[in-house]
């Protein structure tokens, strides 16, 4: 396990796959290193991609609305993606892409050390939990994995082409929300 400063030195310097030929900037994760909340989607668009920051555009906009609506405070999460690098024109990264990335998002978990997961739409699914779910068919029930809570829900960019999606990831939030007062409570 590398510390923070080695893993952040190891993603810049990364040329493993394609995906580094076409980058502007490295996006690594963003909040508070020790949340015990974690929120994964899938990988960097055009403005994460400017920034260096994970969801700094639309979706990552709407997902702010929501956490803040549901009292969950920035600094009570960190969050990250299944790929460091842009896909080209925001396409799903294949498989490739995506494993050759994943041990650099297993560090940040062994770093941050969440109690809960979010895996934010089918990509983070997929490499997080199980390579054959469907989103729809797995999202909203907790998943217990070695004492860490993972929730599948969706992506908030889904939320952006189908409203409908909106109040079903409502529920799954305020599910994690509940959980991690609760996780509060008893260590208090
Ligand atoms: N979509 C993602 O999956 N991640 C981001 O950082 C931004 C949009």
């Amino acid at each position: 396990m590398l510390g923070w400063d080695e893993l952040i030195n190891e993603c810049e310097g990364c040329t493993k796959c394609k995906l580094s030929d076409t980058r502007k900037n490295i996006v690594i994760g963003r909040g508070n290193l020790n949340a015990d909340l974690m929120l994964v989607g899938e990988g960097p668009g055009e403005q994460e991609d400017e920034q260096g920051l994970p969801f700094v555009g639309r979706a990552g906009q709407l997902l702010d609305l929501l956490l803040k609506a549901m009292m969950i405070k920035p600094d009570e999460y960190y969050i990250a993606n299944i790929v460091k690098c842009r896909p080209p024109n925001n396409r799903v990264p294949v498989e490739d892409e995506a494993e050759k990335c994943l041990p650099f998002l297993r560090n940040q978990f062994l770093l941050v050390k969440p109690k809960i997961i979010v895996c934010m739409g089918s990509t983070a699914a997929k490499y997080i939990i199980d390579k054959n779910v469907k989103i729809t068919q797995i999202r909203g029930e907790w998943i217990d994995k070695k004492g860490i809570l993972f929730m599948p829900t969706f992506h908030p960019a889904a939320l952006l082409r189908d409203d409908s999606k909106k109040v079903l990831m409502w529920k799954d939030i305020k599910k994690v929300k509940e959980k991690l007062d609760l996780l509060k409570h008893k260590e208090s």
